[in-house]
Formats: structure tokens, sequence, C-alpha cells
């Protein structure tokens, strides 16, 4: 009888999917630490990573059965993809399952920054709410506001969908925009939210320059990778008060979050919870699997992101 593939995760994410989706068609073996990988895919036929974790190609070099690589996310900046369809490796991802759930944190964040929640929900807690007045924590109404969405991808697309549901005018940056049509477009937003997904191209897309043609109202929103932002000059720009306030999921060291920004009160802080619904994360689960077991079966799954 010919031995089950053998599939090396970094995480037991959802232990009943792995139980009822994994376990009956691979030998799996989840590691406890990250020091453990290179000797765990000496005979792993398939890996399953997080977004977090590197897969550089002196890893790939370790791994002479690997046939495909499973990314419990979306964007796989993490991994050499060049360097697994060298390999003849396939890289699979878990795009649409969680399209919903990131672009809801990213209009969750932009409630949150416009009308100031986490001050007003700290002075709460804090015992430091002695009543109502005129003038407590005053915010920005949203509706009729121009946001500027850069990255038109299915998380772009969902997410000027749930903007426009309440009352703001949507427009885009694209790869088309010249430096002149983006300084013109971004000196309109007062809401600018990023999708694009992350490449050295698009590292500190958001730098600066960029962050000094922004209005002084302007809401500035990251679900997509921290590195996408220059985070030093987003913290200058909301020290300065350049900016109304700024919503993050994603840092620019995660999961380090500069001390400086932690201080600010004109700043939304997540940790990395886009996908965090449980619908999404077991959909996520589910596909990453399917994906994974599909190439082992010799298919190419629509989930692949490289061609081999
Ligand atoms: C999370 O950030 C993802 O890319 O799925």
């Amino acid at each position: 009888m010919r031995q089950l593939p053998l599939v090396v995760l970094t995480q037991a994410f959802h232990p009943e999917v792995i139980d009822q989706d994994l376990r009956p068609r691979a030998r799996v073996r989840i590691i406890r630490h990250l020091r453990e990988l290179p000797a765990a895919l000496r005979h792993a036929d398939g890996l399953i990573t997080r977004f977090s974790e590197p897969v550089p190609e002196a890893l790939l070099a370790q791994a002479p059965r690997l046939k495909v690589v499973g990314n419990y996310a979306v964007g796989y900046n993490n991994i050499d993809v060049e360097a697994c369809t060298r390999r003849r490796i396939i890289v699979v991802n878990t795009p649409r399952v969680l399209t919903r759930a990131t672009a809801e944190l990213a209009l969750a964040l932009l409630l949150a920054a416009a009308r100031r929640i986490p001050e007003g929900e700290s002075l709460c807690r804090k015992g430091r709410f002695k009543g109502w007045a005129s003038d407590l924590l005053l915010g920005l109404e949203l509706r009729g506001r121009q946001a500027v969405l850069v990255g038109q991808g299915r998380i772009g697309r969902e997410t000027a969908r749930l903007f426009r549901g309440i009352g703001l005018k949507v427009d885009w940056i694209t790869r088309q925009d010249s430096a002149a049509s983006i300084q013109a477009k971004l000196s309109q937003a007062q809401v600018l939210s990023l999708h694009f997904s992350l490449n050295p191209s698009t590292s500190h897309w958001l730098d600066e320059r960029k962050l000094g043609f922004l209005p002084r109202d302007a809401i500035v929103i990251n679900t997509t990778r921290g590195p996408a932002i220059d985070e030093k000059a987003l913290i200058r720009a909301l020290q300065r008060r350049r900016i109304f306030a700024a919503g993050l999921d994603v840092y620019e060291r995660e999961p380090d979050i500069p001390a400086a920004l932690r201080k600010l009160p004109n700043v939304v802080l997540l940790p990395h919870l886009g996908s965090a619904t449980r619908e999404t994360r077991e959909a996520m689960a589910r596909l990453v699997i399917s994906g994974v077991l599909g190439v082992l079966g010799g298919k190419h799954p629509w989930n692949a992101v490289n061609q081999i």
C-alpha cells in the first residue's frame, strides 16, 4: 500500500478541520517551533504556513520532496514564489473566503477612527466619563466624504461597496495613475484605504511625500501589510496632526508596534484581525487544505498562485 503524503504544519490551526479534512488523506506533523521546520521538511510533500513565517529559497533547498506550500492567508509576500516555481513547487493561498471579513474590518477601523471610539471607550473604562458635554470627543461624519482606495482587487472592491453604503464617495488610485494624478487624488482623499498586495515595488507606497499631499482631515486605513506604509512617517504625521487619524490592523515589524504609535490618541490599533471571524478562519483552513491535497493528488487547484 502506498504511504500517505506527509504534510507539515507550522500551527495547529482549526484542529477539527485538520482532523476532518487532512488526517484521512495525509500524515500530519505539526511543529512546535519554527527551528524544527528545516528538519521536518526533509521528508515532507506539503507545507502549510502562516503569512508571518518566511519561506525563502534556503528553506526550500532543504525540502527535496516538497510539492506544495499552502499559505493560511491570502497575502503570500512571505513566500519566495519564484523559487517555488523554479523548484516545481505549487503555492496555494486563501482568496475569496476572507474578502468580506477584511472589508468589514476596514469599515470598522474607519468608523472607530472617525468617531474616536477607542478614546471614548477608554474614558469609560477608566471611570473618567463625568457627563455629557457638547464638545466631548468630536469626530468626523463620514457621509459625503471622499474616499480613495488603492488596489482594485476583491478586498478593495468589497470595501468600496461598504464605504458607499455609508455614503462615502469612492475614487481609486491604480497602477495606471501618473504621479500627477496620484497627487491630485491624494489631495482630495479624506479617507485613504490601502488594498494592494505587498511586494518590493509597493513597499512604503505611502511615504512622507504622499502623506504630505493628504488633506488635514484625512483618515488613513491599512488592512493589507504594514510595510505598505512608512510607519515612521505616519507616526510623524499623526503626532503633528497633519492628518486626522489612522486605523491600522498591520505594522511594519509585526508583531512589534512602536511605542510612539501606541502613545498616540489619534490612531486605532488592532492586532491583525482582518480575516478573524469564526466563519472565515474555518473557511480558510478548509481552502488551504483542499489546495494542498489537490496538488498532492496531481491537480492544479483554483487557489494556486503559480504555474509550474
Ligand atoms: C492576512 O493578512 C492574509 O493575507 O490573509
